[in-house]
């Protein structure tokens, strides 16, 4: 077995985790240090947008069909895609867990065809997910493994969200470890989760609070269909809030900030989204402007809310620098709100953001997440992966 903890590795990333197939080859020739030779993303949301939301057996065929053409072009990229002349044998053991006939016929064929790449390690966003959509990348990453013989990883797909706010953009291709201090507080906020977790020393998680309902990328998604904008409505409410915003009007709608007077670090959106609902059908037909102004509202409750609960996680935890990952972190009004809160009230924490091409899923992350752990000795041991559709980062209660 090739050994998991060396700092020079080269590696195969791949994240299955909801509606986009991802796929990156990286490298780390020193500690700290991320070379993307290869990236590849197909986003599935145009093809998700009929439903109004993510459609898990939609994903699962999309990840299928997408799978083999994408790990072709990023060994492409990387330089590692050779074609072998000679036709080797897929024995059935290799492929069988694929399941799908049209897959295993997609992988075995590509798998014959394809001489073994010159990679350390193969690592694959296990959970937390949709299930169908998790476990066609981890038994993909598995049937490549065997093939290979290279040793297979599962990565937690919060964790990588969370490590996208360590790294920095340092050039074209590469990313930098920032340098960081413990304890570390990551404020995760994406479509599935809303959370806070504290890291007391490499990969070692408790958790500070939750949301006790909607994750706030859910609220912004729903929020979005009740005023006619298309799925993902994340980035629509957030751009129609910053056209309200750039006119400098008071929206002319009021809507609660729940759980601003609960002493804990945990939050609930379920309220907010209905309160939007309510206002709209005690208001009637909304115009455009009313449009506006509601999704102002509604993104300046979620900034009050996101601002206040980490002025207090940050004081009760002490925490020496600040993570936010997630899908929701691209948000702009986020971003700017908690940048000042740590500028003028915690100006000695470290505070870090994702560059806004980590912030939306991407196996980069998840890539960046197994070079750190192998350099920390924290890769999990290599064997049969299961998919965890609710796995959670940080069990225990800090
Ligand atoms: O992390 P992510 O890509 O997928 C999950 O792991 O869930 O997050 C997706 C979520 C969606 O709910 C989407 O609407 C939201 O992130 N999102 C945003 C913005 N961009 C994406 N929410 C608010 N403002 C944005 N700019
Ligand atoms: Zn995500």
């Amino acid at each position: 077995m090739i050994p998991y903890f060396r700092d020079y590795m080269k590696i195969l990333a791949i994240e299955t985790s909801c509606d986009e197939t991802a796929l990156a080859v990286l490298e780390s020739t020193t500690p700290g240090t991320f070379i993307v030779l290869g990236e590849a993303l197909y986003s599935q949301a145009a093809r998700h947008a009929e439903y109004g939301g993510v459609y898990p057996n939609l994903a699962k065929r999309e990840h299928q069909e997408n799978l083999v053409p994408l790990t072709t072009e990023v060994l492409k990229q990387a330089g590692l895609f050779t074609t072998s002349q000679e036709k080797s044998t897929v024995v059935d053991s290799t492929v069988s867990a694929l399941r799908d006939p049209l897959f295993i016929a997609s992988v075995q064929a590509f798998l014959a065809h394809t001489k073994k790449p010159a990679l350390d390690a193969i690592v694959v966003t296990s959970g937390p997910g949709l299930e169908p959509a998790l476990w066609t990348g981890v038994s993909f990453a598995e049937a490549l493994g065997k093939a290979w013989g290279v040793p297979v990883y599962g990565i937690d797909h919060m964790e990588g969200h969370l490590v996208s706010g360590m790294v920095e953009k340092s050039g074209d291709a590469t990313y930098t470890l920032r340098t960081v201090q413990f304890p570390i507080l990551g404020l995760l906020i994406s479509g599935g989760h809303t959370e806070f977790v504290l890291m007391d020393s490499w990969f070692s998680y408790t958790l500070v609070g939750k949301t006790k309902d909607d994750a706030v990328g859910e609220a912004y998604d729903k929020v979005a269909r009740l005023l006619d904008l298309p799925y993902p409505g994340g980035p629509h409410v957030d751009a129609l809030a910053q056209k309200a915003e750039a006119t400098g009007a008071t929206p002319h709608f009021a809507l609660p900030r729940p759980m601003l007077a609960d002493p804990s670090s945990d939050f609930s959106f379920s309220g907010l989204k209905t309160a939007v609902l309510y206002t709209i059908k005690k208001h009637g037909t909304l115009s455009d402007d009313d449009r506006m102004h509601l999704a102002h509202e509604f993104q300046r409750a979620v900034v009050d809310v996101f601002v206040s609960k980490t002025r207090r996680a940050l004081t009760h935890t002490n925490a020496q620098t600040f993570l936010v990952g997630g899908g929701v972190s691209a948000n702009t009004a986020i971003r700017s709100a908690l940048a000042t809160l740590l500028s003028h009230e915690f100006p000695d924490v470290v505070f870090g953001y994702p560059a806004l091409t980590l912030t939306g899923d991407n196996a980069l992350m998840i890539g960046m997440s197994a070079l750190l752990r192998a350099h920390h000795k924290k890769l999990p041991t290599p064997g049969k992966l299961t998919a965890r559709g609710s796995q959670t980062l940080a069990p225990h209660l800090h």
